[in-house]
């Protein structure tokens, strides 16, 4: 609600227009709860970054009960299984098999572009292109977010203010330094990604472990492939022309993946560091975190997004809780209940990341103690029951 020209007043104050910014604000609104989203960039912006492209069934639940689910419906990938690589032998971990379950290939772009539809259907009040946002007062109940918008200083009141600006964002920095904790790993490498439009290798993701370093096959649709290589931290985008890449690439796969490569054009080039990170808490005062916000898993375990998806979901279900039910265990709650499930799938994803990946420090015992383990998850049942568990989402 605008009170006057500078001056707004709503419940639930969202800083960030990214998929959990603008999840958060579908799932409170359609259920009656006033929201506004603050994004520092514009649309186009955020609708051009390329970013991963997994989806939990929890989470393609979440998006169906958001009314965002149509077009990922129809045009989503259902994967029931990866490949895992080493060398020239690849084995399937079957997830039906394991967990009846399956996981969503969609592109997070689209997705993103899918709820800025919804919310646009809806008359939503995302303001873009916001500058200097503080969050005021977290701890009183009448905590507020001061901006520049239009060359304005601007001033937005609310009930609760939640932060879904990332991980370079503003929201988990205004957290008291005495309360605020954060552990972090960060690896000694990065992924290389290309963005082709060019046929995937394999009807399936295949992670491919190799004594020159981790490749993953993936894509977007039937037509655009989405590939990565594990690259020192020093090379730059420049030093890879898309020849090297696709060589490279074969290279690491198995022949028989490689004989069938498509190549072609890159449409997106980029570097990406991998970093595991949490910060605790996540919630102080009236102020709520969710996703990249909180926290950061390297890309190997597919897990990112999916935990933006099940932080939003506990919060919009504790905030529905204290606006219908004046009930509020579940705001109490928030904090320890999405970081259980975080540390869970940091847990994973860092021992995916370690399963695969050639470290710069590794002993021969450590080389021999990870292809142990890729053997052991080629003949156990059990040890494929776990990752496929994993993968496809632990239940929120
Ligand atoms: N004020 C307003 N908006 C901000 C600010 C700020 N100070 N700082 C950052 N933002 C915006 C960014 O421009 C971005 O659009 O917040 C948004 C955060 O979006 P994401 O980084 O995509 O984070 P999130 O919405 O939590 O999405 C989950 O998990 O692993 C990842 O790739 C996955 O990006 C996905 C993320
Ligand atoms: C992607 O398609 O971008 C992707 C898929 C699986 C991952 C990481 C990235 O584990």
């Amino acid at each position: 609600m605008i009170k006057n020209d500078s001056s707004l007043r709503t419940r639930v104050a969202i800083i960030g227009g990214g998929p959990s910014g603008l999840l958060l604000s579908q799932l409170l609104e359609r259920a009656g709860v006033e929201t506004v989203v603050l994004e520092r960039k514009s649309r186009e912006y955020v609708l051009s970054r390329i970013r991963a492209g997994v989806l939990e069934s929890g989470m393609v639940e979440l998006l169906r009960e958001a009314g965002a689910g149509q077009r990922m419906d129809r045009e989503g990938l259902v994967h029931e299984g990866i490949y895992l690589a080493r060398a020239n032998r690849g084995f399937r971990i079957d997830f039906r098999r394991h967990t009846g379950n399956s996981v969503m290939v969609y592109g997070q772009t689209e997705l993103t572009r899918d709820l800025y539809q919804a919310r646009d259907a809806m008359d939503a009040n995302i303001v873009h292109e916001v500058e200097q946002v503080e969050i005021h007062a977290a701890q009183s109940p009448n905590p507020y977010v001061s901006f520049r918008h239009d060359g304005r200083e601007c001033r937005l009141e609310s009930d609760f203010v939640v932060g879904c600006d990332g991980f370079h964002g503003i929201s988990r920095k205004t957290i008291d330094s005495s309360v605020l904790r954060e552990f972090e790993r960060v690896y000694p490498f990065g992924w290389l990604g290309l963005l082709s439009q060019t046929p995937p290798v394999s009807e399936e993701l295949i992670y491919a472990s190799h004594e020159r370093g981790f490749a993953l096959c993936s894509m977007r649709n039937p037509q655009l492939s989405r590939y990565y290589l594990q690259v020192p931290l020093e090379d730059s985008v420049e030093k890879w022309s898309d020849e090297a890449f696709w060589d490279e690439l074969k290279r690491r796969i198995p022949a028989e993946a490689a004989e069938t490569l498509v190549t072609g054009a890159s449409i997106e080039k980029s570097i990406a560091p991998l970093r595991s990170f949490v910060a605790e808490p996540m919630r102080w005062g009236r102020l709520f975190l969710c996703g990249d916000a909180a926290h950061i898993v390297p890309p190997t375990g597919a897990k990112g997004l999916n935990l933006a998806a099940s932080d939003v979901f506990y919060l919009s279900q504790a905030l529905l809780r204290h606006y219908h039910d004046n009930d509020d265990s579940g705001l109490d709650d928030y904090s320890a209940t999405a970081l259980a499930r975080v540390w869970k799938a940091e847990r994973f994803s860092w021992s995916m990341t370690r399963l695969l990946h050639r470290f710069p420090e590794q002993s021969e015992f450590d080389l021999r103690m990870q292809q142990a383990e890729i053997d052991y998850l080629e003949t156990s049942v059990a040890a494929q029951a776990s990752l496929a568990e994993n993968y496809v989402g632990l239940p929120y």
